[in-house]
């Protein structure tokens, strides 16, 4: 098929024009009918170390949504620019600038870890690049550091805490809770969002326990959990971490004694490798397993046919940002530069994801339904809706000029 749209006559009339004056002997049509130049996406994401299986998911979700737009965006075939970030801070500016500045990349998607998604958009907000956030839920990204160019398609790591801060608060029965978490942004982000919730609903955090990333020797810490006795402890870990931390949570005996919880990260993408370890473990994210709707059913059945995988709330991520660039590249016709129609409607989009409707802030962090969910054999299975429709922290909504 012709690599032009079919929803632009008057490109389709110059190129009729141009094939005959071609017949006739005036000039050579083959430049003339030369493709539109590909859309170079760069691909930002950990594919080495604990969020490996991230930067999989994100990346297979994406390609499940570009194929399902025929393979083009705006009418535009796609070149995609891989680089494995390795979740490394220091390596940051470098990768980012190698998109930038010497692959020339029209649209950047990453990534996956806060420090490093830290140092992505100070680079492209200097460039104006166009840059989709398809994890990393650094706060200040839809606080002070919000951006025209800057869309995330995840959540921030405080909507993902806050919405279990407010489900334990609401219990009643779970007074005190020991944190443990990873000390970087994301980790301070997502303790954060858990005491506000908490807190606000009475609840005391009587124990904040870190480590730093991507460390996994949790012994002592856990021998501190267990002569604490909290109610709950309340864990940030993610990928080949987070199940290091569930196996060793439970065979340290504290499973069936103090019930852990956590955000969705602390068990999205990583059940297969906990062998049992994680059974009961309750946690809050914008996705889960179990929602019945065609939407999601379908969904999952190609995801799974695709990549003999079944999906994760990272893929839903990395699916939704192809879904939200294709509807910014069909408004702007296919040109990345007509900047006033791309935002327009990646701002004012509706996405029709697999986890339910959603839509941007103006600030461009995602206002969505958080799941509760448990963990029963490999499933993250959805309980009930801890908080619908949540925005952001507020002191982050406060921070953002844009939209005001
Ligand atoms: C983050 O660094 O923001 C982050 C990393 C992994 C997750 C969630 C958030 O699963």
């Amino acid at each position: 098929m012709s690599p032009i749209t079919h929803d632009r006559p008057p490109v389709r009339r110059a190129l009729a024009a141009a094939a005959a004056l071609s017949l006739l002997g005036f000039i050579n049509a083959a430049p003339v009918l030369a493709q539109q130049p590909k859309l170079k996406i760069g691909m930002m994401l950990p594919y080495t170390g604990t969020f490996a299986p991230l930067g999989v998911a994100i990346e297979n979700g994406f390609r499940l949504g570009l194929q399902e737009q025929g393979g083009k965006l705006g009418g535009r075939e796609v070149e995609i620019v891989k680089v494995d970030d390795e979740s490394d801070p220091a390596k940051a500016t470098e990768n980012i600038n190698r998109l930038v500045s010497r692959d020339k990349v029209d649209v950047v998607l990453g990534t996956v870890h806060s420090g490093v998604a830290a140092a992505m958009v100070r680079v492209t907000r200097e460039s104006g690049t166009l840059q989709i956030i398809p994890n990393a839920g650094f706060a200040p990204v839809a606080g002070p550091l919000c951006s025209p160019n800057i869309f995330r398609t995840s959540f921030s790591n405080w909507q993902s805490g806050y919405a279990m801060g407010v489900e334990m608060a609401r219990r009643g029965k779970v007074k005190s809770v020991a944190t443990i978490a990873w000390r970087y942004a994301a980790g301070e982000e997502a303790v954060k969002g858990f005491k506000d919730g908490f807190t606000r609903g009475g609840g005391q955090i009587t124990r904040e326990l870190w480590l730093p990333f991507p460390t996994v020797e949790f012994q002592a810490l856990l021998t501190e959990i267990g002569a604490a006795r909290p109610d709950a402890t309340y864990a940030f870990f993610a990928g080949a971490g987070a199940a290091k931390f569930l196996k060793d949570y439970d065979q340290a005996g504290l499973r069936r004694t103090i019930p852990l919880v956590g955000p969705g990260f602390l068990t999205d993408g990583i059940l297969e490798a906990t062998s049992g370890a994680a059974e009961g473990v309750e946690t809050t994210l914008h996705y889960g397993d179990g929602i019945d709707t065609p939407r999601n059913n379908a969904f999952r059945l190609a995801y799974a046919k695709t990549f003999k995988l079944q999906p994760d709330g990272y893929a839903v991520a990395g699916y939704d940002s192809a879904s939200l660039l294709a509807i910014g590249m069909k408004a702007a016709g296919g040109d990345i530069n007509r900047r006033k129609e791309l935002y327009a409607a990646m701002e004012g989009a509706t996405i029709d994801s697999p986890r339910g409707q959603w839509k941007m802030s103006p600030a461009h962090n995602p206002i969505q339904d958080h799941y509760l969910r448990k963990v029963i054999g490999n499933e993250n299975r959805v309980v009930s809706v801890a908080v619908k429709a949540l925005d952001d922290d507020p002191t982050m909504i406060a921070a953002c000029r844009m939209g005001k």
